[in-house]
């Protein structure tokens, strides 16, 4: 695990980036969860470093920071990436944001440690089991997308989420992995939770961006575009569902979880960061 520090250039990339529009802005509507997700991962696995030892937990305390580093690039970036979209003709996006930012506010002020855990993790394991649908090119199929950087942030991020996997369900497991069947109850609640909520914010910000879209639609054009979001949205739905299934077993370890066969393509060339130590 290593922190990099790539810059993506989105000045000329238009918000509609890829032929399938309703793919692109599933997408687009997707980029709103890591800028406001990841500064809250951050601020939990602070908290649930306090609980560690800084003598026998020194090797998950390495991780947690080598984690936190990588979440602080990838949501730096992902915010670039929502501004290109918001200023190119989705002024409203910012009431989504702001609600969405409201949420993890409010999980910091009322929820415990072991939820916040939970539902992390529930998120790392969207991220991770779902990496190679980006990493090996699906996704950009899907979209229709001419290499972009747009392109390159998500594959880099997701390649980034496939090798840091293991960070937050090593914490979960340290702090609150007794007994054992509960917190394998409540480790899959997490998914759940965070796919629920995810889900949730994401469709009604990716109703908006078609919405404004379909405004200079026929009546045909839109009946087409409706039909094409419903396929979209099942297609990729039930591609990463099936990757999230292993995730449900009492057994799962995230270190199990077969890598992308892109993997180390989709991490080379980039910086690391200075000052960092290089681990696995
Ligand atoms: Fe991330
Ligand atoms: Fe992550």
């Amino acid at each position: 695990m290593r922190v990099r520090s790539p810059e993506f250039d989105f000045t000329d990339v238009s918000p509609r980036w890829g032929s399938n529009l309703e793919a692109v802005h599933l997408v687009n509507s997707q980029g709103m969860i890591p800028a406001y997700i990841e500064p809250f991962l951050i601020k939990v696995m602070r908290r649930a470093a306090e609980e560690l030892d800084p003598l026998a937990d020194a090797e998950l305390l390495r991780d947690i920071d080598l984690f936190n580093r990588q979440e602080g690039q990838h949501y730096r970036l992902h915010r670039a990436f929502n501004a290109m979209v918001r200023d190119g003709g989705y002024p409203d996006m910012v009431d989504y944001e702001t609600v969405f930012e409201r949420d993890y506010e409010h999980f910091l002020r009322t929820r415990s440690l072991r939820w916040l855990l939970a539902y992390c993790e529930g998120f790392e394991t969207i991220g991770s089991t779902g990496a190679e649908l980006w990493v090996d090119g699906l996704m950009e199929t899907e979209l229709g997308a001419a290499p972009s950087p747009a392109v390159e942030l998500w594959k880099w991020h997701l390649a980034e989420e496939y090798e840091h996997r293991t960070v937050v369900n090593r914490v979960y497991h340290r702090l609150y992995g007794r007994p054992r069947l509960i917190a394998w109850l409540y480790r899959a609640k997490g998914i759940v939770s965070a796919t629920r909520h995810l889900n949730r914010r994401t469709s009604s910000l990716r109703a908006y961006l078609l919405d404004v879209d379909r405004r200079g639609m026929t009546d045909e054009e839109r009946r087409r575009s409706v039909e094409r979001e419903t396929a979209t949205t099942r297609k990729l739905g039930r591609a990463n569902l099936r990757r999230l299934a292993r995730a449900f077993s009492p057994f799962y370890d995230p270190a199990t979880t077969p890598p992308p066969v892109g993997l180390q393509a989709a991490l080379a060339g980039y910086p690391t960061a200075a000052g960092q130590s290089k681990g696995t």
